[in-house]
């Protein structure tokens, strides 16, 4: 079991969303928190919002830039002395066919969705290391398993991302380092909002339909950890498609295709 109280966490995208709730449920689980984002003032309110709870510190970090995380996990070992979790959850989207989506867009989207996760996993192995243990948190997403059409940097990166995740636990099998892989579905946050080149409409039809709040994420991500769980779908939506995709992979495909497009329709 990875107890989280006394654990020094690190915690990137913390913001907004999903890291701002996992910042908030780690303080209330007695985790010591080093919390991280591109985006100060949301972060300055994520530490705002932990009513003077000790043990916090904040980095401005972009996490597609290698030195700046390479620097993130240096600072949480001068300022925590070392850390025990790293959740590797920053991400962002863009609205695009692979036809259309532009080289800087995709490599946007890889570098923070793939090549953050790659950047966080490799600076805090030997802070791990050093502890004795540690615990690898990717959040992936469920369209690692179900893709959806003109969100294919995206669907790419958190299909890697899931790739990364069971090389991880084929390779610490047995090791005192685990991984959970976190697959959610909709999870009402600013991801829409936030995404590249998506219609206001669109963003907005997103936000009416994810079900899932961000404190309920949280709180099933944290179980997770602290039952070591390998793999969690977070969401009813995340778990029935995962099953759809079990039982019919070619028409699961397929169907997400045609009710993405047939909801899009009601927006244009
Ligand atoms: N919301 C959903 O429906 C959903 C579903 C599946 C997976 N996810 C994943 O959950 C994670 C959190 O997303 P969210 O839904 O909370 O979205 P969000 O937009 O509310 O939060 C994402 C955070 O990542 C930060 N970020 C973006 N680029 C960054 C960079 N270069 N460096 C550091 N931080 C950066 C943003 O500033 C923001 O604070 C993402 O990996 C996302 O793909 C979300």
């Amino acid at each position: 079991m990875t107890i989280l109280e006394g654990k020094v966490v690190a915690v990137t995208g913390a913001a907004s969303g999903i890291g701002r709730a996992l910042s908030q449920a780690l303080v209330a689980r007695g985790a010591h928190v080093a919390l991280s984002d591109v985006n100060e003032e949301g972060l300055a309110e994520t530490v705002a919002s932990l009513s003077g709870a000790t043990n916090v510190t904040s980095h401005r970090v972009d996490v597609s830039n290698r030195a700046a995380v390479e620097g993130y996990a240096a600072d949480v070992k001068a300022r925590h002395g070392g850390a025990d979790v790293i959740i590797n959850n920053a991400g962002l989207t863009c609205r695009a066919s692979i036809e259309e989506c532009s080289y800087e867009d995709l490599e946007l989207v890889l570098g923070v969705n793939l090549w953050g996760v790659i950047y966080g996993t490799k600076a805090f192995f030997p802070l791990m290391r050093e502890r004795g243990g540690g615990h690898i948190v990717n959040i992936s997403s469920i369209n690692a398993f179900v893709p959806f059409p003109l969100n294919g940097p995206y669907n790419m990166s958190k299909y890697a991302v899931h790739g990364l995740s069971e090389t991880l636990m084929q390779e610490l099998a047995g090791d005192t380092i685990r991984v959970t892989s976190v697959h959610p579905g909709g999870v009402k946050t600013n991801i829409a909002n936030n995404a590249r080149k998506m219609p206001k409409e669109q963003a907005e039809q997103f936000n009416r339909i994810a079900r899932t709040t961000p404190e309920e994420a949280a709180r099933v991500i944290l179980d997770a950890v602290e039952k070591n769980k390998e793999r969690v779908f977070v969401g009813m939506d995340a778990k029935f498609m995962a099953a759809a995709k079990r039982a019919v992979p070619a028409s699961t495909v397929s169907l997400s295709a045609w009710a993405t497009r047939r909801m899009w329709a009601r927006t244009s």
